[in-house]
């Protein structure tokens, strides 16, 4: 069914403001990508990933291609969270194999203190006009996300260059110069205010923060390098556009045990890696946010039936701190990370079946 055909569905949304829902929205982190042998296609005619990132038509060709094949709550725009930092002059490629690289890595004091939040209209004029494509292209049938890296984990691609084992050099400069760490920090945190806006004013739904790395920190340097900037962004967010609330959610990986730090950072919801169990987490939050979460992606390489079984367990441990009242109130379901690029396609269609049934049962019996 093309997404347009679909009757429109605004249960993500829902489930995200805590609002009632018949059912457990589902989507997963990495939807479109390269487990589906389409996304390689148009990839391949796109030439790399980041033409397909910069073209707005194949970049809406590949947003809605899970959509076709599974019955998905939401579309996220495609794109990555290092292209405000190639916005931000530092010129990022893709290392064949080796994933993203940057050209120019922030190393030396003069460029930290020369580098300015890019205007996203201008310098991110193609995620833009993605968003927007998308959108009319979903004509109402599913909400879509857009998002941003956060601060610390843009920072750690910027200051390293690219992927790291250890952070090693991002660590350095925050334990020697924290000032010139705050500094890169303040101007990439207004950049992403910037982004988010502008992806909320053309078309954007739900908003998320992808603190991928801000589980390498230490306890206390979390909170200063990660946490306090993303709730400077969460404050500064438009919260509503076109007479409708934009949820933001907020996704720190290996940050369980910081959970009710995040939940009071002023945003809708808290995504949760495979490490903490939903129940707990709830118990601790309380209604202050909706959960989002979590599946280990690994769990999508088991038979079918394993899979079925795994997605179950997840939907009932969020459930088991509920009472009859609040059934299926503030859960979206998704994995605790994105998708591998070696998962059959089949299991995730069980994965999604089986949380639209499973949901919608245990909320009738309520
Ligand atoms: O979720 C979605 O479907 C939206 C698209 C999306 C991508 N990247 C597409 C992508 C999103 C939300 C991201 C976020 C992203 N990018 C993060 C944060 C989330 C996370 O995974 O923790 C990070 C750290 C990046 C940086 C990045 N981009 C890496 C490390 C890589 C290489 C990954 C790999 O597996 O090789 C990318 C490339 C990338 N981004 C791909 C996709 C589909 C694969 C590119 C390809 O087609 O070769």
């Amino acid at each position: 069914m093309s997404p347009s055909a679909r009757p429109k569905n605004d249960t993500f949304l829902r489930a995200l403001l805590r609002e009632p829902v018949d059912y457990t929205p589902v989507w997963l982190m990495r939807q479109a990508g390269r487990y589906l042998p389409e996304y390689n296609e148009t990839r391949r005619r796109a030439g790399s990933f980041l033409n397909l990132c910069k073209n707005p038509q194949l970049a809406c060709e590949v947003t809605l291609q899970p959509l076709s094949r599974f019955e998905l709550d939401a579309a996220i725009l495609f794109s990555d969270i290092l292209t405000v930092p190639d916005a931000m002059g530092l010129g990022l490629y893709f290392a064949d194999g080796e994933g993203p690289k940057f050209e120019r890595p922030l190393r030396e004091e003069w460029v930290i203190r020369g580098l300015t939040a890019p205007d996203p209209n201008v310098h991110l004029r193609y995620v833009m006009d993605a968003v927007a494509e998308i959108r009319r292209a979903l004509d109402g049938s599913v909400p879509l996300i857009g998002f941003s890296g956060s601060p610390w984990t843009l920072a750690c691609y910027m200051v390293e260059g690219g992927s790291s084992a250890d952070y090693r050099t991002v660590k350095t400069m925050l334990y020697d110069r924290p000032d010139l760490m705050h500094h890169i920090l303040q101007v990439t945190a207004t950049a992403v205010v910037d982004y988010l806006n502008a992806q909320i004013e053309s078309g954007a739904q739900a908003v998320m923060i992808f603190d991928s790395w801000g589980g390498a920190l230490s306890h206390a340097a979390y909170r200063e390098f990660s946490l306090a900037y993303m709730q400077r962004i969460v404050a500064d967010l438009k919260r509503s556009h076109d007479g409708q609330r934009v949820p933001c959610i907020v996704f720190t990986k290996g940050g369980g045990q910081w959970l009710e730090a995040i939940a009071d950072i002023g945003c809708d919801a808290v995504g949760l890696d495979w490490t903490t169990d939903l129940g707990e987490a709830r118990r601790r939050v309380g209604n202050r946010v909706a959960l989002q979460g979590n599946l280990d992606p690994m769990a999508l390489f088991a038979s079918p039936d394993k899979v079925a079984a795994e997605a179950r367990r997840v939907l009932d441990s969020f459930e088991s701190d509920s009472s009859a009242s609040e059934k299926s109130c503030g859960h979206v379901f998704n994995l605790g990370h994105g998708i591998s690029q070696f998962t059959p396609p089949e299991n995730v269609k069980v994965l999604v079946d089986t949380v639209h049934s499973h949901s919608r049962r245990s909320s009738a019996g309520s």
